[in-house]
């Protein structure tokens, strides 16, 4: 599904370079529930970028199903980005003009579905994540919990296959983040979702069926929990 293979990324800080990804080989299956972890500093959110066609690796190839998105262009990437990929982010990233509905249908409306099904799809996935009757909220009117819930059907609502989630728990006391973790885990069963999430906190590497364990951009172990 996922195939990553001898990763290098610079990121040029000034006068000095900072190495973040220092020869970084990976393979993920379709299904998987995915934890990096990591500390801060360790190149988890570059590997999600990466990953996300996001951001440009230097050296080393990342292909998805099939397809190497390490050699496609910037309008490649945010096509191939749109139809397949998901993404949760710890800030939540809502649009705090729209509502929790706005929010989920307008990632429809960036694809090729009618006006009827951006309905029902929305209305569904809403309902799906515990928002039934929060739709005409703007997230300020929501708590961080419902906020990420709010995300979390945006992720899903194309039925991408890939759902890529930066810290998304970071932000929440411990009794929501695991509501959240059990959420993302019931929907990963539940549709067959690969989701990949990094975090630096024991509690949600928990929930993870297989542990990537990054430090100082280098896998430092790869441990599968079943
Ligand atoms: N845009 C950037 N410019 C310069 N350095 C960066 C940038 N993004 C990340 N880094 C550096 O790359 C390293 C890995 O960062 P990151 O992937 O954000 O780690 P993590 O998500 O595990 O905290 C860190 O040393 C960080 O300071
Ligand atoms: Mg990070």
């Amino acid at each position: 599904m996922i195939k990553i293979d001898k990763v290098i990324k610079n990121y040029q800080n000034g006068e000095t370079e900072v190495k973040a990804l220092r020869g970084v080989s990976l393979e993920i299956q379709k299904g998987e529930f995915t934890s990096i972890a990591g500390p801060s500093g360790s190149g988890k959110t570059t590997l999600l970028n990466l990953i996300g066609c996001i951001d440009k690796l230097d050296l080393g190839e990342i292909s998805i199903k099939g397809e190497k998105v390490s050699s496609m262009n910037k309008k490649e990437k945010t096509s191939f980005r749109r139809q397949n990929l998901g993404f949760i982010f710890q800030t939540y990233n809502l649009i705090p003009v729209l509502s929790a509905y706005e929010n989920v249908a307008f990632v429809l409306s960036l694809l090729d579905v009618s006006e009827k099904d951006v309905h029902t799809r929305t209305m569904n996935v809403l309902k799906e994540v515990g928002l039934e009757g929060m739709e005409d909220r703007k997230p300020a009117k929501l708590s961080g919990g419902q906020q990420q819930r709010v995300a979390i059907a945006r992720a899903l609502v194309k039925d991408p296959e890939i759902v890529l989630a930066d810290e998304p728990t970071a932000n929440l006391d411990s009794t929501t983040g695991e509501d959240i973790l059990k959420l993302m885990k019931s929907m990963n069963e539940k549709l067959g979702t690969t989701f990949i999430f990094s975090t630096h906190d024991p509690m949600v590497m928990d929930y993870a069926g297989r542990i990537v364990l990054l430090h100082d951009g280098l896998i430092k172990s790869d441990k599968n929990r079943r």
